[in-house]
């Protein structure tokens, strides 16, 4: 096996390459006439489709026929609470809310403090409880429909999600999880279940199912495909997004447990102008003349990456900070300044949302839920 970069949902390590990433793990690269087919199934365009920021797929095509001429389909991610939010989170959430908009759709939410605490020696089972209630928030305040959007926390929720994943543990068996996610003997028990959990929500409905994740997470998703059919549902159906590089640059992923490696949801407007100003990896030159000669690198410049992956949707503004960034006219202190500018005007709206936002509205009732499956 290569071992230049490695990805799992528990590891990241070394610049991942994406191409040999869609090989290692059999994914499909977004087509052109895919991206263009769910632009027109949706009825709008949306910029992390047309960036290319959400770049691969599996089964998407099912979903769009199933959406045109069949039952439609539900949709499904989660979260991890292992710390506060940022903003590779925000990636996945954002779009499937628009998904969720555009299609009409019941959106189900699952925040797994059972993994965070099995995976986390520095956390008690009550702090990842209560980092789930923070992190619902930032979720909820995106604006999902609270009538057809659930949040599940792990935790509270077994009642439902217990049968499900007992159903999807029998048929995984222990060698599966352990080349998948390089589990020893020395692995608690927890970690080594805990996949069964995670494809639970898959099943809440008999529908097909539409999940908008990080690509770090689609090995938990590759057994769960496997075995679908054994179960009689059908295979969950992925829509990957690529990793935000950490502030640091592209070799770390943006990490909730290293704090000066991520811009929080939580953060103040000084908080973010000194971790950009201060921590912002630059693909600027080492001197403004030099700088003027040679121009930057947006390929690796920190901030221009977000700009490009999340804060700036306009097409026409970010081609021209590329363009002047490129050609050496904006120097690096000036596009961090746009990034600031940005940045702190988003957190403020969302911040907002985040204080007002009443996620007893979006908790999954377990009660309703039976309800309606024995319709
Ligand atoms: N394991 C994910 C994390 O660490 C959380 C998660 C649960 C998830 N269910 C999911 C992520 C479905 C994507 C899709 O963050």
């Amino acid at each position: 096996m290569d071992r230049d970069f490695i990805l799992t949902p528990w590891e990241s390590e070394g610049d991942i390459d994406y191409t040999r990433l869609v090989e290692r793990f059999g994914l499909n690269v977004i087509s052109n006439e895919m991206r263009y087919r769910v632009a027109d199934t949706a009825g709008e365009d949306h910029f992390l489709l047309r960036r290319k920021i959400f770049f691969s797929h599996r089964d998407l095509g099912v979903i769009l026929n199933s959406h045109q001429s069949g039952p439609g389909f539900f949709l499904y991610t989660g979260r991890g609470p292992s710390g506060n939010t940022h903003i590779g989170h925000l990636i996945p959430w954002v779009f499937a809310q628009w998904l969720q908009k555009n299609f009409d759709v019941t959106m189900y939410f699952q925040l797994t403090d059972d993994e965070k605490f099995y995976r986390d020696a520095g956390l008690s089972l009550d702090d990842t409880y209560n980092l789930a209630l923070q992190n619902a928030r930032d979720f909820a305040a995106l604006g999902f429909d609270p009538n057809k959007t659930h949040i599940l926390i792990n935790s509270r929720h077994m009642g439902t999600l217990y049968p499900l994943a007992a159903q999807a543990a029998k048929k995984i068996n222990y060698s599966n999880t352990k080349a998948s996610f390089g589990f020893g003997n020395d692995t608690n028990i927890g970690m080594i279940f805990y996949t069964a959990l995670q494809s639970a929500p898959c099943f809440l409905e008999r529908k097909p199912v539409l999940i908008p994740l990080g690509v770090d997470q689609d090995p938990h998703f590759r057994l769960t495909r496997d075995i679908a059919p054994i179960l009689k549902y059908p295979k969950p159906a992925l829509i990957h997004n690529i990793m935000i590089p950490s502030l640091a640059g592209s070799k770390n992923k943006m990490s909730a447990s290293q704090k000066n490696s991520a811009v929080y949801t939580t953060d103040t407007p000084n908080q973010i102008r000194k971790k950009i100003n201060k921590y912002a990896y630059s693909g600027g030159q080492e001197s403004v003349a030099k700088h003027r000669e040679l121009g930057g690198n947006t390929q690796t410049d920190v901030s221009f990456l977000y700009l490009w992956m999340f804060f700036e949707p306009d097409d026409v503004k970010i081609n021209n900070i590329k363009k002047e960034y490129e050609s050496g006219s904006m120097l690096s202190g000036e596009l961090k300044q746009i990034l600031i500018e940005k940045m702190t005007k988003y957190m403020e709206i969302h911040q907002n949302r985040r204080e007002s936002v009443d996620i007893g509205e979006y908790i999954f009732d377990e009660v309703e839920y039976k309800n309606k499956m024995r319709r």
